[in-house]
């Protein structure tokens, strides 16, 4: 399968192992392509399909580009000079490759790019973007004529790397040259492809070692971790109350890029991973009918392999929509939401446990009002009940929950939302539980657990499960006010026999990113393990609960 293959031994000092191999020269699609968002296997190659994975604003607005890539699954490493080369078919609109070599950060309201290079072929025409990680647009733009067009709609397009600078040719015919910007100073690259209006076929990806450089050729998918930590908070709690889980939500990208965040997110200290956007809908049927499950799919293989839970999220939500959605007319909203359930729980079926069918659905201005959304305009309350039935139906066997934030105070918002469930519950919809999100994002939302721990015996009392679904913790007040918020909900929870779960909303400092109220991107202290990976104080509250 590889040519010239020197080893296969990885000499990688971490925990966290992967199937490695040395090699002068390969051809890539021999490797693990399964994984790949909106792309198909057939005939030796891949075909690329138009899957306009896109990224909206929270409102629904905007669409920034979210290009298909193979994180879960063949990549190189150690590679300094090189040469990638693709064979493009079948091209008749837009196609684009792209090589990263550190991958974007993605959220489901922005994609942080970090370090690539695109190829992108549109007619006769080549264009080369760079992104340096310095800003989110490109910081090179840069295009040439294909001479000659060869065949119609064939192309081989070739990147090359030495000396700082990268070259980039077309069917043989060198195009551009551009300083190398230190693009793939980590030695990793990660491959990423795209179509805009139409399909087109991957037939072969080659790579080789320049200069007399080797370089590996890894697969992401076969990452395995040596030993769990013993001390794992999910170790020590399945000793404490047997089946009781602690979760965390989770992006593929650390996942497969940071053997020091694998080992803790997948390494004993968490029984269940909550997908923190990649069940959402733009991210699973970007297209009306083009499902691209693969990089929840990957979750949930990673999730599988380290014996954890899937914590489904979310199916029927305001936000993280795709346009389409949100420009149907309102008489198809019924269907499409039956439909996207129906499909989206059957394919995940046996392999998700539960699942927030509904997210958020009251208002954050009409604060104890249901939230007027799309599914609301069109189906009044009955969405709620219609998305629950469809979700039961397509996998009998998963816990369904509503989640949602600022139930864990007294008020109208609380009252009204127990009467829901209670309506809900006397009407035999299956709705077996209520996430309380938990999220403690500034002084005014700290929790008050004795508050919260009456509103989840309210449920208990109705047949209703709950589980703390999203818990994270601001850092302003310092380490002890962080830690003991983490501790007294954690510890409550436990205490509680209806309370099943306990899930915090990232694991390390160095992914907290998030978009704050003037549109910037930002990064937070909210999680239990810090940007360095150590484990910050509050993980030692929570074992010491659990010991
Ligand atoms: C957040 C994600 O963490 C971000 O990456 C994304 O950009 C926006 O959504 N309540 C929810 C989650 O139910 O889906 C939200 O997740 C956080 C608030």
């Amino acid at each position: 399968m590889f040519w010239r293959s020197h080893t296969t031994t990885p000499k990688n000092p971490s925990p966290v192992t992967m199937q490695t191999t040395t090699v002068t020269s390969g051809d890539l699609l021999d490797g693990q392509w399964a994984y790949l968002p909106g792309s198909y296997r057939e005939n030796g190659g891949i075909t690329i399909k138009p899957a306009n994975l896109a990224i909206v604003e929270q409102d629904g607005s905007g669409g920034q580009s979210n290009p298909a890539i193979n994180e879960y699954g063949t990549y190189l490493k150690g590679a300094s000079d090189f040469e990638v080369s693709a064979s493009m078919q079948k091209v008749t609109d837009t196609a684009s490759v792209q090589l990263y070599g550190q991958l974007p950060v993605i959220a489901d309201e922005f994609r942080v790019e970090r370090k690539s290079v695109q190829l992108t072929i549109t007619g006769n025409t080549l264009a080369v973007r760079i992104w340096d990680g310095s800003s989110q647009s490109p910081v090179v733009t840069r295009y040439a004529d294909i001479p000659n067009g060869g065949t119609a709609g064939e192309h081989q397009v070739t990147i090359s790397h030495q000396r700082g600078s990268l070259q980039i040719s077309v069917d043989q015919q060198p195009l551009l040259n551009e300083t190398d910007r230190a693009i793939f100073g980590d030695g990793n690259i990660w491959f990423g492809f795209g179509a805009e209006k139409s399909p087109w076929f991957l037939s072969k990806l080659t790579a080789r070692g320049l200069n007399g450089k080797t370089f590996q050729t890894v697969d992401a998918s076969t990452a395995s971790i040596a030993s769990p930590a013993a001390d794992g908070l999910q170790q020590l709690a399945t000793k404490k109350r047997p089946g009781f889980t602690v979760g965390a939500a989770m992006a593929l990208g650390p996942a497969v890029a940071d053997p020091s965040y694998t080992q803790v997110a997948f390494g004993g200290q968490f029984g269940a991973v909550t997908p923190e956007n990649a069940m959402k809908w733009q991210f699973t049927e970007p297209v009306r009918g083009l499902y691209t499950f693969q990089e929840a799919d990957a979750l949930v293989s990673l999730a599988e392999r380290n014996h954890m839970k899937v914590q489904g999220h979310t199916l029927v939500f305001a936000e993280g929509n795709p346009a389409w959605v949100r420009q149907l007319p309102a008489s198809e909203l019924e269907r499409a939401m039956v439909d996207h359930i129906k499909i989206t729980v059957g394919h995940f079926k046996g392999k998700v446990a539960s699942w927030d069918v509904v997210n958020e659905p009251f208002d954050d201005d009409e604060w104890d009002q249901l939230r007027p959304h799309i599914w609301y305009q069109a189906m009044g309350e009955s969405y709620i009940a219609k998305a629950f039935t469809a979700a039961r139906e397509a996998d009998p066997n998963a816990l369904l929950f509503m989640n949602e934030y600022g139930l864990e105070e007294d008020g109208d918002r609380w009252n009204n939302f127990l009467a829901l469930v209670t309506r809900l519950k006397q009407q035999g919809v299956p709705i077996d539980g209520v996430g309380f999100q938990a999220h403690v994002y500034e002084a005014g939302d700290k929790i008050d657990t004795a508050v919260l721990q009456r509103h989840m015996q309210q449920l208990a009392a109705i047949g209703v499960k709950a589980r703390i679904s999203e818990m994270d913790v601001y850092s302003d007040d310092g380490p002890a006010v962080q830690s003991q918020q983490y501790h007294d909900v954690f510890n409550m929870c436990l205490s509680e026999p209806n309370c099943i779960s306990w899930t915090t909303w990232g694991v390390s400092d160095k992914y907290d990113y998030f978009k704050d109220d003037d549109g910037s991107i930002q990064t937070g202290e909210d999680f239990l393990w810090n940007a360095k990976l150590q484990p910050n104080q509050a993980v030692t509250m929570l074992q010491s609960i659990l010991r």
